[in-house]
This record gives structure tokens, C-alpha cells and sequence, in this order.
């Protein structure tokens, strides 16, 4: 693991690449000048990025294109305004001493002696390129193509390409062969909406948009692929968040007679080399940590690694108190290092949150010291444990003067819960702190809850992951039985977001028969929505296995971004829409009608 803040190197330019770049119109790249061009004349092409007026025979304009700005001394530049684009047609001169500016790496020369054509008139930009905080979003998004000039989009976008090549040279290499899976197909059950496309040949039919390659690269499996990628676009019809769009990549992959240990390697191999293309460093192996540990320690299954703050196990401190609240099947806490220094505000902002996400309450504990070294605890609940209580909740957490207690009493789900997300709320870092700390998380459970109504449990992953062998006895047992099935279902995690997640997969007629059976999941209605797939099974599926991780988060992660719509060119806002293209937008009534569609009056608003 590397501890060094998150570092992507410099776009870089090679010497073969900038070979290629001469056109009719240029001979060099604005951002490619050194003092090794002195004495040579040169024309470069780009877009105004600012003018310094000095007199009416000298100012100074600095030209840019994607790899960079160069000064060019110019002869006037009253017809010249900000992105307009020229040409400027110079010797390379070096700059005096004192003129160096070494923020720029074209600092220590300029252009000199211009000749200056403008190629391209622009209206003034309607927001500062070089500023991107100050300008709202929905903005950016209406110029996305201006937003895109911007030495940051720029950044990312080719940071993001260099992962694109990356990931596919590392599976390449690895024996993985690219295949391209359709757009218009049938649902995949990934658990979100479907976007779905209506078929003009069969009018009142639909087809639905890929949520995930996931079947087709089962059947890649059973036509003797053997390991199966793809760089894929993925679309889920769902709440946009940071790190949610409707449409994603993913490198989905899929690989023949091949276990778990078998599938995490070959991605760690991918995931090392993406690192390496991006930062230059190496990391060493990704560790592991089952799921129930990540849950009992950091209450969550995409534990960010980055901090301490872990939940500590307090059920048997307090299994004989007299105390209502704690009277509880679980009792957790964190120890918040000079937390009690928080202000009674604060603290109440905490229980109000604790509150929101499904607690009861929150007790708070500041630690003070008392005499002999000793330590005491100051809080309105105090009052109500015992001296045994208080001396061991102060050996299980170690706590000491200065630190705060925050404790949580319920159903053991319900306290991981609600600390696990307490715990990210007081200590997470910024994205771009702490290194990057890949972790894989194994051992999911099978069935994510038993619903209530129905007894029946719900599916973790998908209804294609294959238990646990150890746990297939369990399949026969009661509802509790059920929840603790393991599955061999995997996800890969960075600083506390859910990169990616695969499994090894069934293709066991009967133990996926009897998991469709447990899912409530009908033979008829098996056959209806996957039917393909358990046809194909007949005809001597291989074992098979397999993951996906989202590119989208992973190049936002390497490259410092809270959110993923910084490294994508064209985002959606988060309610959906694009401010550019004006999307969704209304169809033609004939398009509609070609269709064999009508719409219901809207809802009013
Ligand atoms: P899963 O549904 O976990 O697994 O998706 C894999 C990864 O895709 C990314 N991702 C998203 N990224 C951006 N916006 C979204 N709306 C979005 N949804 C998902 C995440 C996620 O971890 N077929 C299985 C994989 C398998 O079993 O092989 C699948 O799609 O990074
Ligand atoms: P009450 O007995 O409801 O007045 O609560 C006394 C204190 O215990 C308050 O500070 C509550 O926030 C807290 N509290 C109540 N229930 C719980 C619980 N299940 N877990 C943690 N704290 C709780």
C-alpha cells in the first residue's frame, strides 16, 4: 500500500507522441517549448488564455493548448480577447533571469517576434476557465466544452484514458479476450431500474438497456471463452449520488474452471498495473478482510481503511445493567480521540444524525481525569451504570483524559449501522489524503435479510452466486440459518468506496434450483427472465467466476475527485438531466405513434 497522498503524475508527453502533432498549421506544441528551441522558429496554435497589455507596441499573451501555455511577446494585441484562436508564428528566446517564472514549465522561455493570425473569434467565455470553484455546476455543464478547456478536465479526462489502455493491456495480457455484448436486450438483474428502449418492429415491446453484461458473460462462459473482458457501458435507472451515474464503465470480466483466489489475483494484477500507469507507484498485495469482520469493526461493508475511529465490542460490559437503554442484544461504541473537547452542539448534532439513520439515541462520554491517574466519565448518562460498568467500558475502549465515548444499544445490524456511518461522519478524510488503501472484502453473506412478510430471503448479489461450500447444509436450515450462509461473492474496496464486486457463480442445476427456490423465484418465472441462461447451463456450463469494477470511481479515487461526473466528458446533474444537450426531452407525436405509444397526462407537478 502506498501512504504518500494521492499523486498522479503529470500528464506526459512523450517524444513519439509530440513527433505526430505537427499539422499545416503548427510546427510545435504551446506547452512543449524548452530552453533546448532557443534560436528556432516556430508557430504554435491555441486559444487565448490571457493578454497583458504593456503599451500599444508590446503586450503578452499567453496561448494554450492541451499541453500547456506559452508567452508569447506580441506587437499590440488590441484585436486580440481571451479564446480567440490563433496562430502565432515566433522565434524561441530565452527569457531573462529575472523573468523566469518557474510555475510555468514553458517559463524559462517565450515567443518572440510574433506573427499573430487569428483563426477563430470567440464571444467572451461565460465563465473564468481558470477558476472552476467559483463557477456553478449546471453552468459548467451548459459549457461543458469550455469546462473541458480547463487544465483540470483536461487532467482527468487523459488520466483517464491512460486506465482505459492500462486495464486493457493488464487483461490482455493475462489471456483475457475483449467481446462485445449488446445494448438492446432483455433485463439483467442487478437490483436497480431498467432503462428500456421501445421496439418499432414489435410495437409494445421492450427492450431493456444492459444494467451489466452479466449474463451474456456467462454465456461467453459456456461458448468456451474461457476468460471473457470488456470495457462496458453499463445503464441503471437510479438515484444519482457522487458516485452514481446512470450511465457508468465497468471492466467486467469473466474467467473459466477458475476459483475465487483465481479471480482476485488476476484483478489485483489489473488494479496494480492501473496504479502504476497512473501514480508510478507499486503496491504490494491487496489484503483481505471477510465481511463479518468489516461489519463488526468499521460497520460497513466498504470499511475506509484510512482511519481508526473502529467500533469496539461493549455487549458483555453491560449484560447485567440496570440501565433501560443498554438493555439491548448489542452495545457498541468509538472512541473519538480529543473528542471531548466537542460542544454540546455538536454532540447533539451527532444523536440527532445517530438518530436519522435508525438509533434509539446516542450516549455521549467525555473522559476527564480523576485522581491517581485515573480517568472518569462525564455524561448526563453516568449517573445510571455502576462503578464495575463504568471501570470496564474504560478498559475496553482504553480510553484516556481527553477522549469522547459515543455508544450505541440495539439489534447488532442496527448498531453497525448507525456507528459505521458516525464513525465516516466525524473521521473521514478528504479523498485525496491517506494513500491508497485497496481492500477486498470476502465472504458476504448469501441472503442480505429475511423479509419479514413473506420469510423469504433476499439475494446479497445476484441469484447466479454460488454459497459457500462449507455453508450448502445451511440452505436446508431455519431463517437464521439462512443469514449466516457465506457466499463466495467478493468486492473490492478503496478508501471506503465499493470499487467493484464479482463471485463465483453457479452452474449447478440443482444448487441453483434450490437458491431459486429459497428466493421465492418460481420455476416458470426462472425460465421467463433468465431462461436463456439456464438453457445454455444444459449444454456443459464450465465453472466459472467473475468481477466488475466501476472505472468511473476508479479513475475519480486516482485522481483526487470527490465525484465522479469530474472524470466523465458529458455527466448528467444529479437529477438527471443534462444541461447541455437539454436531455430527456419530449419525442415527436409520430415517433410516439410509430411506436404504438401514448402518454398519460403528466402528474401535476
Ligand atoms: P455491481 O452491480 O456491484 O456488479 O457493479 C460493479 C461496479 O460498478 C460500479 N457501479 C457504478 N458506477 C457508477 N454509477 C453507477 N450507477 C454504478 N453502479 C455500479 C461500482 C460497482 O462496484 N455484474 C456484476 C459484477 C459481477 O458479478 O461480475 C455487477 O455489475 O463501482
Ligand atoms: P432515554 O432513556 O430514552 O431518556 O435515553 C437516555 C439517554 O440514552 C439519551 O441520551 C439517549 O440518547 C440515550 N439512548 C436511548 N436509547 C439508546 C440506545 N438504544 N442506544 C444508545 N443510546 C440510547
Amino acid at each position: 500500500m502506498t501512504d504518500s497522498p494521492l499523486s498522479p503524475r503529470p500528464v506526459v508527453f512523450s517524444d513519439d507522441v509530440l513527433e505526430h502533432l505537427p499539422t499545416h498549421l503548427r510546427t510545435n506544441m504551446c506547452g512543449e517549448l524548452r530552453p533546448e528551441h532557443v534560436g528556432r522558429t516556430v508557430s504554435v496554435c491555441g486559444w487565448v488564455s490571457s493578454r497583458r497589455v504593456h503599451s500599444e507596441h508590446l503586450a503578452f499573451v499567453d496561448l494554450r493548448d492541451y499541453t500547456g501555455l506559452v508567452q508569447c511577446v506580441v506587437d499590440g494585441a488590441a484585436d486580440l480577447r481571451s479564446e480567440y484562436v490563433v496562430r502565432v508564428t515566433g522565434t524561441v528566446v530565452a527569457r531573462e533571469e529575472q523573468w523566469i517564472n518557474p510555475k510555468l514549465a514553458t517559463g524559462e522561455v517565450e515567443l518572440a517576434d510574433c506573427t499573430v493570425e487569428v483563426l477563430s473569434v470567440a464571444e467572451p467565455p461565460p465563465f473564468q476557465l481558470d477558476e472552476r470553484h467559483e463557477t456553478d455546476e449546471t453552468i459548467r455543464l451548459r459549457y461543458r466544452y469550455l469546462d473541458l478547456r480547463r487544465a483540470q478536465m483536461q487532467r482527468n479526462l487523459r488520466t483517464r484514458a491512460t486506465i482505459n489502455s492500462a486495464i486493457r493491456r493488464a487483461m490482455e495480457s493475462q489471456g483475457f479476450l475483449e467481446v462485445e455484448t449488446p445494448m438492446l436486450i432483455a433485463s439483467t438483474p442487478e437490483g436497480a431500474r431498467d432503462f428500456v428502449v421501445p421496439s418499432r418492429l414489435k410495437p409494445g415491446s421492450f427492450y431493456a438497456l444492459p444494467q451489466s453484461p452479466q449474463l451474456f458473460k456467462q454465456l461467453c462462459m459456456v461458448g468456451g471463452i474461457d476468460r471473457y473482458f470488456q470495457i462496458a457501458r453499463c445503464l441503471r435507472d437510479e438515484d444519482l449520488r457522487a458516485d452514481r451515474q446512470f450511465e457508468f464503465m465497468q471492466l467486467d470480466a469473466e474467467m473459466s474452471f477458475a476459483s475465487q483466489d483465481d479471480v482476485l489475483s488476476a484483478i489485483s494484477t489489473t488494479v496494480a498495473a492501473v496504479v502504476e500507469a497512473v501514480t508510478g507507484e507499486t503496491i504490494g498485495e491487496i489484503p483481505r478482510m471477510t465481511w463479518m469482520e468489516a461489519a463488526e469493526r468499521f460497520g460497513s461493508d466498504k470499511p475506509d481503511v484510512r482511519f481508526g475511529l473502529e467500533l469496539i465490542e461493549l455487549t458483555d460490559v453491560f449484560t447485567a445493567t440496570e440501565f433501560n437503554a443498554f438493555k439491548a442484544p448489542c452495545i457498541k461504541g468509538i472512541r473519538v480521540p480529543g473528542g471531548a473537547e466537542f460542544t454540546r452542539s455538536r454532540l447533539d448534532e451527532l444523536t440527532d444524525r445517530a438518530k436519522r439513520w435508525g438509533a434509539k439515541g446516542l450516549v455521549w462520554m467525555r473522559v476527564k481525569p480523576a485522581d491517581a491517574g485515573s480517568v472518569e466519565l462525564d455524561s448526563p448518562v453516568a449517573k445510571f451504570l455502576s462503578d464495575d460498568e463504568k471501570a470496564a467500558l474504560v478498559a475496553a475502549t482504553e480510553a484516556v483524559d481527553g477522549d469522547l465515548l459515543l455508544l450505541v444499544a440495539d439489534e447488532r445490524p442496527k448498531v453497525r449501522h448507525v456507528l459505521g456511518l458516525l464513525r465516516l461522519d466525524i473521521g473521514r478524510p478528504p479523498v485525496n489524503e491517506g494513500g491508497l488503501n485497496f481492500l477486498w472484502v470476502v465472504d458476504f453473506p448469501l441472503f442480505e435479510s429475511v423479509d419479514e412478510a413473506t420469510g423469504r430471503p433476499v439475494s446479497a448479489h445476484h441469484p447466479f452466486t454460488m454459497p459457500h461450500e462449507d455453508d450448502f447444509g445451511l440452505l436446508d436450515g431455519s431463517p437464521e440459518d439462512l443469514l449466516g450462509v457465506r457466499s463466495q461473492a467478493y468486492d473490492l474496496v478503496l478508501n471506503g468506496w465499493e470499487l467493484g464486486s464479482g463471485s463465483v457463480r453457479i452452474h449447478r442445476a440443482d444448487i441453483q434450483q434450490r437458491v431459486f427456490e429459497l428466493l421465492g423465484i418460481s420455476k416458470e418465472e426462472a425460465q421467463l427472465k433468465f431462461g436463456f441462461l439456464l438453457d445454455a447451463f444444459r449444454f456443459g456450463p464450465p465453472p466459472h467466476a467473475g468481477f466488475a469494477f466501476g472505472i468511473d470511481r476508479l479513475v475519480a479515487l486516482l485522481v483526487g475527485e470527490e465525484n465522479i461526473r469530474e472524470v466523465i466528458a458529458f455527466p448528467k446533474t444529479q437529477s438527471g438531466a443534462d444541461p447541455l444537450t437539454q436531455a430527456p426531452t419530449d419525442i415527436d407525436p409520430a415517433q410516439l405513434a410509430e411506436l404504438g405509444l401514448r402518454l398519460l397526462p403528466r402528474a401535476a407537478d
